[in-house]
C-alpha cells in the first residue's frame, strides 16, 4: 500500500513512524514532512493547504491511503478534496472538523446534547461582551471562536485585562477572522487530561490518556505554546473518571455530530478538566494532539493502518484497540524565545545517538536539511521521547536522552511530568 501523510510536525513524525512499522505499507510520502520524517518517507514540497496540488500528487503516485495530520487543512476541507476524488482518507471532513475550528459551534453542541462543559455566552459585539463580563466574577475566560495556533484563550484576572484582551481579539484582530466572535466561559479548576479517540462516525475507541504542558516556562509560567511536553498515561485518569467520560462524553459527542449531519471520522481529541463537580470538556480538537501523539502512538499495540482504515471504512467496531502497559514521556526541545521570537538555522548535533533505539527516540517538529546538515527550523524543534515501565522511569529516561541532542539556543522545560509526583 502507498500512503501519503499530510503535515510536517512532531505529530506527523510519530504517525509516520507507526505507519512505517506496518507490514501492509510499501511506500510512504509526506507533504511537506521534515528532516526526521525524511528518514522514513519521501518528502514532497507541497503546502498542507494546497488541496489541488495534494490531490494531483496523490493521483499521480496512485496513493491508496491519505492521512491528514494538522488542524488547518482539516478545517479548510483538505480531507474532503481527497475523499471527493475517490481517495481513501483518514481525517474528518470540513463539516465535522468545525468541532475544533469553531469554539461557539462546539459549545452550542455540548449545550444542546447535554455534554458536561463550562457555562458560556458567545458575542460578536465587544461592548456587549464587556457588559456581560461586568456581571461575572474573575478570573475571566475569553476565547477566540476560530483557530489561533492554540493561543486564542485568555485567562484574565481583572476587568482591565479582559477589556484589553477583547480589544486585541475583536478589534485589533490579532487572530484575524478567528476573532470575529468570542466565547466567554465560566472559569473551571482541576487537573487537565487529554483523551484522543478514534472514530468512524458511529463507533468510538478511546486511546490511552495523556497530559500536555502548554505554558512556555517551568511551574506553568509564561505564555501558552503549542505544547512543551507530555506524559502518558495520566495517573489522574482513574477507572472511575474513564467510566464517567465513556458514559457522558465520548460516544455522546460522536452521536451528537451524527445527529447534526456531521459524521466525525478520524481522531476526536477531548481536552478534559477534572473539576470538583466531575469531568468537563475544555475543548475538542479534530486531530491528534501535538505532542500528545508522540507519547500515545508509541504505546499503541495495533497496526495503525488497520485502525485508521477502519475509521475511514466505518468498521471500527471490529477493532480491539490495545496499549502497552507502560509509560512514555516527551520533552520538547525548543528554540530559546519561543513562542514570541527566535532564531532558526542552527545545526542539530547528536541525532545519531538515537539511531536504532527503541527505548528512547526523537520526533522532529521544526527541522530541515541545509547544506547536508539537519538544522533548526521552528519554535518547537524536536521532541525527545522515552518509554519506561512506569511514569517516573520514563521521565528519567527522557531527561537523560535530552542531553544527547544539542543545538544553539536549545530551550526546554525541566518539570515535564512533575504532576506524577503528586499522584
Ligand atoms: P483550550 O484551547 O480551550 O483548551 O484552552 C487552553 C487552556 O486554557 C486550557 O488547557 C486550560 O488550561 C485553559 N482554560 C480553557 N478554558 C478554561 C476554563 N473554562 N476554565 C479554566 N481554564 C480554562
Ligand atoms: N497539544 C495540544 C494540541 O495539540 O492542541
Amino acid at each position: 500500500m502507498k500512503v501519503l501523510i499530510v503535515g510536517g510536525g512532531g505529530r506527523e513524525h510519530a504517525i509516520t513512524w507507526a505507519v512505517a512499522k506496518s507490514p501492509r505499507v510499501d511506500k510512504i510520502y509526506a507533504a511537506p514532512g521534515n528532516a526526521g520524517i525524511a528518514e522514513l518517507a519521501e518528502c514532497v514540497d507541497i503546502s498542507v493547504m494546497d488541496a489541488e496540488k495534494l490531490v494531483a500528487f496523490a493521483k499521480e503516485k496512485e496513493i491508496d491511503f491519505v492521512i491528514v495530520g494538522p488542524d488547518d487543512p482539516l478545517a479548510a476541507g483538505v480531507a474532503d478534496a481527497f475523499l471527493d476524488a475517490g481517495i481513501k482518507t483518514f481525517g474528518p471532513r470540513k463539516n465535522a472538523a468545525i468541532i475544533e475550528a469553531s469554539k461557539a459551534f462546539s459549545k452550542d453542541l455540548m449545550k444542546k446534547y447535554d455534554i458536561p462543559s463550562a457555562k458560556y455566552e458567545t458575542f460578536t459585539d465587544p461592548g456587549k461582551a464587556l457588559d456581560f463580563l461586568k456581571t461575572m466574577n474573575p478570573p475571566y475566560v475569553i476565547k477566540a471562536d476560530g483557530l489561533a495556533l492554540g493561543k486564542g484563550v485568555l485567562i484574565c484576572q481583572n476587568l482591565d485585562e479582559a477589556s484589553a484582551g477583547i480589544r486585541e481579539i475583536m478589534i485589533d484582530k490579532k487572530f484575524g477572522d478567528s476573532g470575529n466572535k468570542i466565547v466567554i466561559e465560566e472559569f473551571m479548576t482541576g487537573r487537565e487530561v487529554s483523551v484522543l479517540c478514534y472514530s468512524d462516525g458511529k463507533t468510538i475507541r478511546p486511546m490511552t490518556s495523556a497530559q500536555d504542558h502548554k505554558r512556555a516556562g517551568d511551574g506553568d509560567t509564561g505564555l501558552n505554546t503549542g505544547g512543551m511536553g507530555t506524559f502518558s498515561p495520566s495517573p489522574f485518569y482513574t477507572a472511575e473518571v474513564q467510566k464517567f467520560c465513556e458514559e457522558n462524553i465520548y460516544q455522546k459527542t460522536i452521536d451528537a455530530m451524527a445527529a447534526e449531519g456531521r459524521e466525525f471520522k478520524g481522531v476526536l481529541f477531548v481536552g478534559l478538566m477534572l473539576t470538583p463537580d466531575g469531568p468537563k470538556v475544555l475543548e475538542y480538537n479534530a486531530r491528534f494532539g501535538d505532542p500528545e501523539a508522540q507519547v500515545v502512538i508509541p504505546r499503541m499495540k495495533n497496526d495503525i493502518i488497520d485502525v485508521m482504515e477502519a475509521c475511514a471504512d466505518g468498521t471500527l467496531d471490529k477493532i480491539n484497540l490495545e496499549f502497552d502497559d507502560n509509560a512514555a514521556v516527551c520533552v520538547m526541545l525548543a528554540s530559546d524565545g519561543y513562542p514570541v521570537s527566535y532564531e532558526k538555522g542552527f545545526e542539530i548535533k547528536g541525532l545519531e545517538n538515537f539511531k536504532g533505539r527503541d527505548d528512547y527516540f526523537v520526533f522532529h517538529s521544526g527541522t530541515k536539511f541545509q547544506d547536508g546538515k539537519v538544522v533548526t527550523n521552528g519554535g518547537r524543534v524536536i521532541g525527545v521521547v522515552a518509554r519506561g515501565n512506569d511514569l517516573k522511569q520514563a521521565r528519567a529516561n527522557a531527561y537523560k536522552a535530552t542531553e544527547l541532542v544539542n543545538f544553539e539556543n536549545k530551550y526546554m522545560r525541566h518539570d515535564i511530568g512533575k504532576a506524577i509526583d503528586e499522584a
